[in-house]
């Protein structure tokens, strides 16, 4: 039976806004350039994502927001910290939204869970916080410009078996970054003639040190060896002085994120002396990095910015300078022109390793003092160009 004339017509106009509304998103694709970012910024770890968020921001502000003719759009994206939604959120961003590039990802689990839409969508993904080797090979179209423990935790090894400390038990979070370090760590020390005493994991979420704490005091080692993720060190610090292990003789040596610059000067004397391996410190003396910490506590209310934020800030200027390269094309192109990128960064020196898709950078061994008034990772020692010792691949 015919249609009556007034729904032909109706259906007929319902099917050119569909049209039209199909071009607008595609014109509207063509002429952007948009990069998905998805980091906690709710939950335990909002001070990553913050540190993340701010920094990608700073960079777009001042790099300008267009790239080969092409407005850049940042979409951000909250993901709480919990994996599901990460990979949940990234779908929908490659889908829906259309973008040209995933980014952030604050945690290890978060990365691995978005690994297989990357691949699937065929879309460029760059880690600019979680920190476990292995990361890189879970997607071909993964780069790295955070770090990994690997490449810190065992420049401290040798730093601790170098000056005297002959036995130490390590504490680290009981997930995959943390376990590197377990394993990284205790392995290059033993190689060079340490003792583990005992090797404690600690639950990720909401951990009380204290009896864990308590088995470090009873074991009576040289040195503790900490990791646990950014802006959980406070606590630790905290629980390390009021039982008693300052006092004790028991020093603290850790991976970086434990003096984190976000939270290092809330962490008040018992943080002074503490030894850490880490890429970057905001107290690291260049032009470069001078300028970072200053334009970004200009946008953050006087803020330090931590490694996160160095991380965010970095990525943001390999998406960029790829984006160029590209004229703003995404796919093969865009992930083929982050490869081999090297460049000044205010860490110091970087490069993106073509055959790994990882981070090349300074280690540096610091110790925390009080300069000016307030406590900062004062770089003592530079261990140049490190490559990830974790990877599985060549
Ligand atoms: C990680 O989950 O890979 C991670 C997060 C925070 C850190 C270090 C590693 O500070």
């Amino acid at each position: 039976m015919p249609l009556p004339a007034t729904r032909r017509t109706l259906l007929a106009a319902s099917a050119a806004a569909t049209l039209a509304a199909c071009g607008l998103a595609r014109a509207q694709t063509a002429d952007t350039f948009r990069i998905g970012l998805i980091a906690p910024l709710t939950g335990p770890f909002a001070s990553t994502g913050k540190q993340l968020e701010t920094a990608a921001r700073l960079y777009i502000a001042k790099n300008g927001n267009t790239i080969a003719g092409k407005k850049v759009e940042l979409i951000v994206k909250d993901d709480a910290g919990t994996a599901d939604v990460t990979k949940r959120l990234a779908q929908e961003l490659v889908t829906g939204d259309k973008v040209q590039v995933l980014a952030g990802f604050g945690l290890t689990p978060l990365a691995f869970a978005t690994a297989p839409v990357a691949t699937q969508g065929k879309t460029p993904m760059v880690v600019m916080a979680a920190a476990t080797s292995t990361i890189t090979e879970s997607s071909p179209w993964i780069v790295r410009t955070s770090f990994t423990v690997a490449q810190v935790v065992t420049a401290l090894a040798d730093w601790a078996a170098k000056n005297g400390i002959k036995r130490v038990v390590s504490l680290v979070s009981d997930y995959a970054p943390g376990i590197d370090s377990e394993k990284y760590f205790n392995e290059r020390f033993v190689s060079r003639g340490g003792t583990i005493v005992e090797a404690i994991r600690v639950p990720l979420r909401n951990p009380d040190f204290a009896p864990f704490l308590q088995k470090v005091s009873d074991a009576k080692p040289e040195a503790l060896f900490a990791f646990v993720p950014a802006g959980v060190g406070s606590a630790l610090m905290k629980q390390f002085t009021e039982r008693g292990l300052d006092k004790s003789g028991i020093r603290l040596i850790a991976e970086g994120s434990v003096t984190d610059d976000d939270i290092l000067d809330s962490m008040g004397d018992v943080a002074l002396g503490v030894v850490t391996a880490h890429h970057y410190s905001a107290a690291h003396n260049s032009a470069a990095n001078k300028a970072f910490v200053e334009a970004f506590g200009a946008a953050n209310g006087g803020r330090r910015p931590n490694f996160m934020a160095v991380g965010a800030w970095d990525g943001m200027r390999v998406i960029y300078e790829a984006a160029k390269a590209t004229g703003g094309a995404g796919g093969e192109a865009l992930l083929a022109a982050m490869k081999a990128q090297s460049f000044e960064s205010p860490r110091g020196p970087l490069q993106i390793d073509p055959a790994t898709r990882d981070v090349v950078h300074n280690v540096y061994i610091r110790k925390v003092e009080r300069i000016n008034g307030q406590l900062w990772n004062q770089e003592i020692e530079t261990i140049p160009m490190v490559r990830d010792p974790g990877k599985t691949k060549p």
